[in-house]
Order: structure tokens, then sequence, then C-alpha cells
């Protein structure tokens, strides 16, 4: 049999339809075609999209050796340099993913709980009160912070603010529709693909100053930081190698790249979910007041809810893609080489088979639930799955956890707030727009019991620009 059947609409069309509206886009092909059907888009080939657990699970435990992500993350080289764990299959992958992931497990989470605490309140200050402003600009900022301080290992000063600089630069993004163009028809004098390049190489060679810096003063007897980077210098391979600068620069910027606007997406998003169902977010509260400590919050059980419930519902990722390497059968069509299948977690999440009223927030339907990592996966899944889930999730109910206790804030323009396309991730309209209209006083909110009623409601104390009081 050959393909799966797809829309017959020229593929500029396509590509135009799943860059500017990939969700409707794809509800609109599951409707018409069902599970699974296939995209054509020029320069980027053909795709078969899948939703349901029985095919993604056929995709992410299939062979590695036909079935390469790596091939199909082609367009990013250029962001995150050759030696990306993103770009890699096979042995190398697999090795590079060995060295990478022991420092992002889940216990060593809470090495980082004070850090992220601290950096959500600092950023907290900085909003506004009384004015509507776009929330996802703030969670850049904590989730940039994070990653310059918690992966990087940095300390503020002189030269974290230049490196921050230099990445904010390498950052902008693009217009949405360049993710989707390969290198060739964008590498043209003064294009901005030029000027992204040259961002890029600064950011390189800031880096290797970073990296020798921290080798030379492990070298010198320092102790070891706690930060991601200062392990993955002491992390050996099974031959006992250490990874070379070249790869632990390129492993930086992938984690900055993956790990940064991803996360913020997802605060936005949670943000945007709570403040649409204000009872969810008032229980949430009710449920936060006295946990006093950062890293009791990682154990507030209704933020664990609320943050699966968003990543299902808004999955900051639409769709992940394994290339066919030799030509194999799937869901009993003959898929010849070069073809993308692509577990569709957008589609996935959607399925009243596995989410009954899918398109309802529902924190809820996780409690108590095992996760099917097949109906589940805003992570990607298989052998690929994302390095940074433990981190990311961890984060979130960090930023969460500190924020939504200390003010009364609600959506600038009341209604669903719809998806918009950023390069590759799906992020709310304008940023998820709110206002503060108060702070609250964090003497009150601690010593207030729940009896007495969510904290939220008390009168702030603070305006912009004042640190909440401690
Ligand atoms: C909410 C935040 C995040 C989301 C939604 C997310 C999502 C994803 C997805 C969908 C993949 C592809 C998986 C696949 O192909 O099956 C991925 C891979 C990856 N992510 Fe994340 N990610 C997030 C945060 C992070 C963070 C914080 C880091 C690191 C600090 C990170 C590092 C990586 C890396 C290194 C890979 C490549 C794994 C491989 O190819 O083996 N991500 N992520």
């Amino acid at each position: 049999m050959p393909l799966p059947p797809g829309p017959r609409e020229p593929g500029i069309v396509q590509l135009v339809q799943f860059s500017q509206r990939p969700l409707a886009w794809l509800d609109d092909c599951a409707r018409k075609f069902g599970d699974p059907f296939t995209l054509r888009m020029p320069g980027l080939g053909e795709f078969v999209m899948a939703a349901s657990p029985a095919l993604v699970k056929e995709i992410f435990t299939g062979d590695d050796d036909v079935l390469h992500a790596g091939k199909a993350n082609a367009l990013l080289e250029p962001f995150v340099g050759k030696h990306s764990v993103l770009l890699l299959d096979g042995a190398s992958h697999l090795r590079q993913r060995r060295l990478l992931s022991p420092p992002m497990r889940g216990e060593r989470m809470q090495a980082y709980a004070s850090l992220i605490a601290e950096i959500t309140r600092a950023e907290l200050a900085r909003m506004p009160v009384g004015t509507p402003f776009s929330l996802h600009e703030h969670m850049q900022s904590i989730t940039l912070e994070v990653i310059l301080r918690a992966v990087f290992g940095l300390e503020e000063g002189a030269h974290m603010r230049s490196l921050r600089t230099l990445l904010l630069a390498m950052l902008e993004p693009p217009p949405a529709i360049m993710a989707f163009i390969p290198v060739r028809y964008l590498d043209f004098p003064l294009s901005p693909f030029r000027t992204f390049v040259k961002r890029r190489a600064a950011v390189t060679r800031a880096l290797r100053e970073v990296i020798r810096a921290r080798r030379a003063a492990q070298a010198a007897g320092g102790a070891p930081g706690t930060d991601i980077l200062s392990l993955l210098l002491g992390a050996r391979d099974e031959d006992g190698a250490a990874m070379t600068e070249d790869e632990l620069c390129d492993e930086l910027v992938t984690m900055l790249v993956a790990g940064h606007e991803t996360t913020a997406t997802a605060l936005s998003w949670a943000f945007a979910c709570l403040l649409e169902h204000r009872a969810l977010a008032d229980r949430l509260r009710d449920e936060l007041a006295g946990v006093d400590d950062p890293a009791a919050l990682a154990g507030v059980e209704y933020l664990d809810l609320v943050v699966k419930e968003t990543l299902r519902l808004r999955p900051v990722i639409p769709d992940v893609v394994r290339k066919t390497q030799r030509p194999m059968t799937f869901a009993g069509f003959d898929i010849p080489a070069g073809v993308s299948l692509a577990p569709c977690i957008h589609l996935a999440h959607r399925r009243p088979e596995s989410w009954p009223e899918p398109e309802r927030f529902l924190p809820e339907r996780f409690r108590g639930a095992k996760l099917d990592p097949y109906a589940w996966f805003p992570f990607g899944g298989g052998i690929r799955r994302c390095i940074g889930q433990a981190f990311a999730m961890y984060e979130m109910k960090l930023v969460l956890g500190t924020i939504l206790p200390r003010v009364e804030l609600r959506l600038a323009n009341p209604g669903t707030v719809s998806a918009v396309r950023r390069t590759i991730t799906l992020a709310p309209k304008h940023g998820t727009r709110v206002i503060i209209d108060r702070r609250v006083d964090e003497g009150l909110v601690r010593g207030t019991p729940r009896a007495t009623g969510s904290p939220h409601a008390r009168p702030g104390t603070g305006g912009a620009g004042h640190p909440p009081s401690r």
C-alpha cells in the first residue's frame, strides 16, 4: 500500500498551513483522513502523522537503526552545532545521552529549588502592577537566568551580563516560516540567517572561555560546583573519555535552545490555563498557602496535576519526528526510506478515547493516574525523550508555586487564549497578557490559616519595582 492518505493541496500550501495555522490544520486533516495521514512539504519531504497510542508506540519503540531523529533534526544544525545530541543517531547519540543524563535526573533537582525561587521572586518584583503586560517575556527572563546559573553555573557579574546579551541576540526569533526552510535557501549576504551565524559564533567564543575557566578552576583543586556544566566536565564515557570542548560547547547551546523558550512557553500556558479557570487558580493558591520551603513546593500534588494537564492541553511542541533510513512497514503501509514518521503530540493529547472531554482543562484527570507514555508525551519518547523533562517540570512547579501566592492577577483579555507559532513552539497569543491587581504580603500568605479564605484576596503591599519583603 502507498503512503497513508492526506491533503491534496500543493506542498507549498501545506507548508504555509503547517507553519501558520498548525493546530487547526492538523485537526482538519485528522478529521478528513483519519490516523495516520500524510503531509507533504517542499524541502522537508513527507510526514506520516500518527496519534493513537498503538501507532505512537510502534514509532517510539521501533528499530533505532531505521528510525533516526538526528537526521530529522538536521535543520537545527546552525542553531545547536554539529556535536549536539539532537543531531546524533546510533552509538554516538547513546554515548552523548549517557554523559548528559545523570546531572538532569529528577533526584538532583532539589539542588536548584532555592535558586529558581530566588530568580522568580526577583523577576516578579519587576512585573508592573495595574497595567497589562505580557507574562511570556518575564517567563523567558526566568528560564534564561535559570539556565545561566543552574546549567552554565555563572554568577551575577560582568561576565554573565555579557554572555546574557550575546545569548539574547542569538535567540531573537526569526520569522516562524524560517524554521521550515532549508539553510541553503536562507544563506545569502545580509540575510537574517547570516546575522544569526555571526551571533552564534560570538556565543561559541564566550562559552569556550567559560568552559576553559571552569576546567582550570577544577584542575587547580577548586570544589566542583553543583551546576550542570561542572558535572559534565567530570563525566566520562565507557572508555573513560571526557567530553571535548566542542561537544560541551554545542551541548550547552543545545540545552539553552531546547530548554529556554520551551519552558518559558509551558509556563505562559500554565498561567493562561489557570487564569481562564479562576476557581482552579484559587484552589491551587489554597493548596500552596503555608508551603514555605521552595523544595516543598514541588511536592504539592495539585501543582503537579496542573503542570501535567497544561502540558497535555497546550503542548509546546506539536509533534516529534523520526526519519526512515530504510523501507519499512508501518500501520500496514509500505513506507519508503526518507519519510518522516511523526508522533503528533497535539492530536494524541486530544483523543477522546484517551482523554474524556479532551478540550477541557481538568487537572484532576491526572490524580492517581498512571501516565501512558504513548498517550501523554509532551517531551517526546523512546530513546529520544527530552533530557530536560524532570528539570522543566520542576522549574514549572517552582515558578508557578512562587508567583501565584504572591500576586492577585487576571487575564487582560478574558476568554480562551489562542495559540500562535513561534518558530517550532506553539505559544499563547500575545504571550499571555495579564494584569496584576495587587501584590500580597508574604508574611500574610504564610501566616494565613486556610480556613480564613484564600490569601490572594489580601491587599497588596508592594508595587512595580519593589521586591516582596522576606
Ligand atoms: C517544558 C519544557 C520542554 C519541553 C516541552 C521539551 C520538549 C522536548 C521534545 C518534544 C523533545 C524531542 C523528543 C523526541 O524527539 O522524542 C526534546 C528533546 C530534548 N530536550 Fe527538551 N523540552 C523541554 C525542556 C528542556 C530542557 C529544560 C532541557 C535542558 C536543559 C531540554 C533538553 C532537551 C534535549 C537535550 C533534547 C534532545 C534529546 C535527544 O535527542 O536525545 N529540554 N524536548
